[in-house]
């Protein structure tokens, strides 16, 4: 605790609370004794002024677009770390020696593969299942197919429970994709580097050998580090509340697979490209467009812009840019959309409207068109968010459970209903 206290005035009375400083000097009042010396509650709808725990994990700063991993910048992790290296990172507070990545690489290569009888598991779903719903269900089977990693206070099975997600996460990815496309699943390659492993699972067919790019391998490792943490977002909150009542790492981890699909947060990616293409399709007028986002009256908003935290540039964008345009160079692909992406940006970021409620292009905005433009299906872009943020999910699910201080989820309302009344007899309503 910084020793200052906070003084709040209700109703005559003078109550005092503790307030603390974090290592980065972010403030907070601790309120957790308000309600019993004063009966009141404190009202964050959104919880954009509530701070849920203390973290060690990442540290963002939304007015200065900083975003660093236990201390680590993300544009330096980006240029000179691996994904591995990143979620071991993550999960282990500090980056591994050479010997112990190659441990915990080896130990991911040895879980890679799907049980036999699991893989019949796909055989229900539709070819035109959304495969966040497969992989979301995927996740949470697992399970009933290892009760042997259930309990998530011994250190033994929370840690083979992270070994199994890290290694078969993308296998599921890559079989919900084989199963829209009507192919054969591709077993994992243990040669393979753990990106150009997914690439290959998802790519390469029976009848070809594919090659993987290194170039894609390199964008996909950049890709899956900016999404790795994003310290208390929504779906990292899911995983955490869910967490809390002492349920499996798999059915946390399921539940923030579920709340990253919605359109306000990891959906948006696909939602861009789905408003990008609408944009291109209805003739590119970009400014029709940027009118209605500003149009109170009109519920459409410009996805990929605007964050809950950053109100400068997102840094991960910024990374993600410059990637954008190696891998469109590279392939040579002239994407009507990206002109269009850039057209929005370069308007958005002029009009007062964004300009005033510190509307930036976010980590969604370009993330969409990079992944498109190495051949993933729209469909599939949240689904490589989530492979990139489950280390983050698993170090802030493990970061809850070894504290000591924890506690299960469980938030306060202010009831706004009926006061008691009695039950008419149905004859008589
Ligand atoms: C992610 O939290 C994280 O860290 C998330 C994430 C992560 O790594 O985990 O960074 C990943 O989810 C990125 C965000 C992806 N979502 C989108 O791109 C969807 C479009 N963006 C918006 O829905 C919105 O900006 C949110 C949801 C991202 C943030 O919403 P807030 O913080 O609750 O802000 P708000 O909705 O209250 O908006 C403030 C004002 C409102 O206008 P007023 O009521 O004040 O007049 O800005 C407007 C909004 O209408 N606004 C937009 C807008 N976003 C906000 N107007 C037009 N277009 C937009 N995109």
């Amino acid at each position: 605790m910084s020793g200052k206290k906070a003084k709040i005035e209700l109703e005559g009375k003078t109550y005092e609370l503790p307030t603390f400083e974090g290592s980065e000097g972010e403030k907070a009042v601790d309120i957790s004794s308000l309600r019993n010396q004063s009966g009141y509650i404190t009202y964050d709808n959104g919880y954009g002024n509530t701070g849920s725990t203390k973290s060690s994990i990442t540290f963002l700063d939304g007015e200065k677009g900083i975003l660093r991993y236990r201390g680590y910048n993300i544009d330096e992790l980006c240029e000179k770390a691996s994904f591995l290296e990143v979620a071991y990172l993550l999960i282990n507070k500090a980056l591994p020696t050479k010997t112990q990545l190659d441990a915990f690489e080896k130990n991911i290569k040895e879980h890679t593969m799907i049980n036999e009888d699991y893989k019949h598991y796909f055989d229900v779903w539709p070819r035109s299942a959304h495969p966040m719903g497969i992989l979301a269900s995927a996740i949470s089977g697992l399970a009933a197919f290892y009760d042997d990693c259930l309990n998530p206070n011994d250190q033994k099975q929370a840690h083979i429970a992270t070994i199994r997600l890290l290694a078969k996460m993308p296998t599921f990815a890559a079989y919900a994709y084989k199963k829209s496309m009507g192919q054969p699943f591709i077993y994992p390659k243990n040669k393979l580097g753990y990106c150009g492993n997914f690439l290959n699972m998802m790519y390469s067919c029976p009848t070809d050998e594919y090659k993987v790019d290194p170039d894609m391998e390199r964008a996909l490792n950049q890709l899956l580090i900016i999404h790795a943490d994003h310290e208390q977002n929504c779906s990292t909150s899911a995983v955490k509340v869910i967490g809390s009542s002492q349920a499996n790492l798999f059915a946390a981890v399921a539940g923030g697979i579920n709340a990253l699909w919605g359109p306000l947060h990891g959906g948006a990616n696909q939602a861009v490209l789905e408003m990008l293409e609408e944009i291109h399709v209805n003739g590119g007028d970009v400014t029709k467009y940027v009118a209605r986002a500003k149009d109170k009256n009109d519920s459409f908003k410009l996805m990929g812009f605007g964050h809950r935290v950053y109100k400068n540039f997102d840094p991960r964008a910024t990374i993600i840019k410059r990637s954008c345009d190696i891998i469109l160079n590279k392939m040579g692909i002239h994407d009507p959309l990206l002109d269009i992406a850039k057209k929005l940006e370069e308007i958005a970021l002029k009009d007062s409207y964004f300009i005033e409620k510190k509307l930036y292009p976010n980590v969604d905005f370009y993330s969409g068109i990079i992944y498109k433009a190495m051949g993933f299906p729209v469909n599939m872009f949240t689904v490589l968010f989530s492979l990139g943020r489950l280390p983050g999910w698993i170090a802030q699910w493990k970061e809850m459970i070894e504290d000591p201080e924890s506690k299960i989820a469980r938030p306060r309302q202010i009831y706004t209903g009926e006061k008691q009344r009695n039950i008419v007899p149905i004859m008589e309503r």
